[in-house]
């Protein structure tokens, strides 16, 4: 099997990440975590949940006390000021969340959002001691035409181009191919670890074992079905979820599997 040594992936914990994207209620987000925690407890895998900014203060409350973290959707590469609408990185920590997803290809699609920009928010949220999520991920257009492993290495690059790297495991990035986003199309596990052993290469290359230490994860129509072909690859290290997340018992399904193949 291509990539790293087998036993270089039980140096780095799996990590599931719920995208639940712009979804939810007071009630059903408490009916879901609830529904999440009646699972039985999963040792061996890191929980987020990213809900809507709004539902933060309710879910950090539901899970205070559980071994589930929270994490935000987005951050503004602002500090703070006059910007309307805007969450601050120092707000997300200040209220207790641990994680925050970046540079998501639906804010890179409807907001315009460049990789100059995700770099920015990412290097906000590290200035704060939140763990970014970088996410990555070529369209069926570009893959198509040959590019994705040079638009995925730009992508990268322009994060790693302005972050601290020297700080290891103090960020995630998120191979998540636009074509598999809700879409029931998922990459094959195969092609998956191509992608996920190239950018490994690429962070060991900004600096020595950065790309042993670091998670990667896949996300693009994620199912119980086929989280575990997909995590038993040896450089894919966990999943990031939008609609099975909305599910309890599928969404703990997902991460049991990632905990399996975890140390
Ligand atoms: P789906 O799992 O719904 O394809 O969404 C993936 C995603 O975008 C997670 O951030």
């Amino acid at each position: 099997m291509e990539g790293f040594l087998a036993s270089e992936k039980y140096m780095r914990r799996p990590l599931v990440v719920g995208n639940w994207k712009m979804n939810g209620s007071l009630t059903s987000n408490s009916h879901l975590l609830k529904a999440m925690q009646s699972c039985p407890a999963i040792e061996g895998c890191e929980i987020v949940i990213c809900p809507p900014s709004i539902f933060l203060t309710q879910c950090l409350a539901e899970v205070s006390n559980t071994r589930f973290a929270i994490g935000a959707q987005d951050v503004s590469e602002h500090k703070v000021g006059a910007f309307t609408g805007e969450v601050s990185a120092a707000m997300l920590a200040e209220l207790g969340c641990k994680y925050v997803i970046v540079g998501h290809s639906e804010r890179r699609q409807f907001h315009c959002e460049s990789n100059g920009l995700v770099a920015r928010k990412a290097a906000r949220a590290l200035d704060v001691g939140l763990i970014p999520i970088i996410c990555v991920g070529e369209t069926l257009t570009q893959r198509e035409s040959g590019l994705t492993f040079h638009v995925l290495a730009e992508q990268l690059d322009a994060v790693l181009n302005v972050i601290d790297t020297d700080v290891s495991s103090a960020f995630v990035v998120s191979y998540e191919p636009v074509w598999a986003i809700g879409t029931g199309k998922t990459a094959t596990p195969e092609m998956a670890q191509d992608v996920h052993s190239m950018l490994r290469e690429k962070l060991n290359i900004k600096r020595p074992n950065l790309g042993v230490d670091t998670r990667i994860l896949y996300g693009g129509s994620i199912k119980p079905e086929n989280a575990a072909a997909l995590f038993s690859m040896p450089d894919i290290d966990g999943g990031l979820v939008g609609g099975a997340s909305l599910d309890g018992s599928m969404f703990m399904s997902i991460a049991k599997s990632a905990s399996d193949f975890g140390s």
